[in-house]
């Protein structure tokens, strides 16, 4: 059995011939001894040494201090040293109590053998050594350990700074890419403008188309994204009509020959392929490409029909047929006719706005589950019945009472049909300065839709 350490003992006993025989055997071994003719001795040894005593063998039967009364003082000044009474066999009732109160290990008794002596003692000191690094490997878990919670609590912590930071990162992110986006699409509006400012046949026409389709988008609470997407396809849906002969344009439907007819059904495709190189617009050339599907499959360019025309197509194709007969006074075809010749009876009690008005209810009732979405009926309906009153939420102003901080509720555009600015938009200084010096020269005479305070404050929130 191999000692890992060199050790010391301690060897206590009023009898000097024990002491020095037990010095003799130990010696051998090569261990360092110390010795002491008492308990009191012995404890002074133990307190003024400065290395430690790995085991310590005393006489039970000493004047002054019992051997165990010692062994139990040395406890507490050496609590690792290894302790041996060496004592008579008339004793046993001392060792046993001695045991028992853990104040001992061992005990060995007089007289010895030699060999088993020192097997004895080596059994003892290779407790010694286990006891000893039990504890230092204690320590030393102890020590990794916190070591460990405070890499753990640094470690969280960047971990918890790193989260914060790309948290903030991806909020920044997110805020330029709205903002991007919206750059995008108000670009896309102000071309829409222009384009129908210098083509007075469409003039106006996909603006107001624009408007009411959002207006119908919103009513059926469709996400805002898909809302835009609507009204971006109502402004463009006509854009395949660009380079059309102005008799197509205009509407004579009568005079169109087949080829002219052929033509007039390529616009929504064509409208479609004009816009379909722009990636964001992907989803808006479709809209625009069923436009002029019907709700009963008779529609082109592919005759799909119900809930196969995407939702905003349907939209825009009741908001189409509306503005065509109020505003372009278009006669969509002979039962459009028979209703407005219906409605004539009554027109001395009518404005012609009004008569148009009904014109344009009765068509789109008529039509109801052939062209058009019934649903989608339903609310533009009730949109009308809103209308010349306001939205709860928003009210009506004119340009000179426009204040910093009022929030648009409808896009804003010159009486011109110029894109000016976007809905949502929070009016700022240079804005009102800016929209009143363009007043000048392509005046804003519509009415400017703005939210009422309550909202703007929640929608500051
Ligand atoms: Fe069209």
């Amino acid at each position: 059995m191999e000692l890992k350490y060199k050790h010391r003992l301690l060897l206590v006993d009023d009898e000097e011939s024990i002491t020095k025989a037990l010095y003799r055997i130990f010696r051998r071994e090569g261990y360092e001894i110390q010795t002491a003719s008492s308990g009191q001795e012995g404890l002074e040894v133990i307190k003024e040494d400065k290395k430690p005593f790995s085991l310590i063998i005393s006489d039970q039967r000493m004047p002054g201090m019992t051997g165990t009364q010692f062994l139990e003082k040395a406890k507490k000044i050496l609590p690792n040293a290894m302790r041996i009474l060496l004592t008579g066999y008339s004793d046993m009732d001392a060792i046993v109590d001695a045991i028992n109160r853990g104040e001992i290990h061992r005990y060995l008794t007089k007289p010895w053998n030699d060999d088993d002596l020192l097997i004895q003692i080596r059994h003892a000191l290779k407790q010694y050594e286990l006891i000893v690094e039990n504890k230092r490997l204690l320590v030393l878990t102890r020590k990794q350990n916190i070591e460990l919670n405070e890499l753990n609590k640094r470690l969280e912590q960047k971990v918890e700074e790193r989260s914060r930071e790309i948290i903030e990162k991806n909020k920044k992110l997110a805020r330029v890419n709205k903002e991007l986006e919206s750059n995008f699409y108000n670009t896309v509006r102000a071309f829409a403008s222009l384009v129908e400012m210098h083509h007075p046949s469409l003039a106006g026409h996909g603006r107001r188309v624009s408007i009411l389709s959002r207006e119908i988008a919103q009513l059926l609470e469709l996400p805002e994204n898909e809302v835009t997407h609507i009204e971006i396809a109502a402004l463009l849906h006509d854009i395949g009509k660009l380079g059309f002969p102005q008799k197509l344009l205009e509407y004579k439907v009568d005079k169109w020959s087949p080829q002219d007819k052929e033509l007039f059904r390529k616009h929504p495709e064509q409208g479609q392929e004009t816009v379909q190189f722009i990636n964001k617009l992907d989803h808006v050339g479709i809209l625009i490409r069923c436009h002029h599907e019907q709700y009963d499959g008779h529609g082109y360019p592919d005759q799909l029909s119900e809930e196969e025309i995407p939702l905003g197509s349907r939209i825009i194709a009741v908001a189409d047929a509306y503005d065509r007969i109020v505003n372009l006074n278009v006669e969509i075809d002979k039962s459009i006719r028979e209703i407005q010749e219906e409605i004539n009876k009554y027109r001395d009690h009518l404005t012609d706005d009004e008569v148009l008005e009904k014109a344009a209810i009765l068509h789109l009732k008529h039509y109801s589950f052939t062209q058009y979405d019934p649903d989608i009926i339903k609310v533009f309906l009730k949109l009308l019945k809103t209308k010349g009153g306001l939205y709860k939420e928003e009210k009506e102003l004119s340009i000179e009472h426009l204040k910093e901080g009022m929030i648009l509720s409808r896009p804003l555009y010159s009486s011109s049909g110029r894109f000016l600015l976007p809905p949502d938009t929070t009016l700022t200084e240079s804005y009102i300065s800016k929209l009143n010096a363009l007043h000048l020269r392509d005046p804003i005479n519509d009415i400017i839709y703005v939210l009422r305070q309550g909202r703007q404050m929640s929608n500051d929130e």
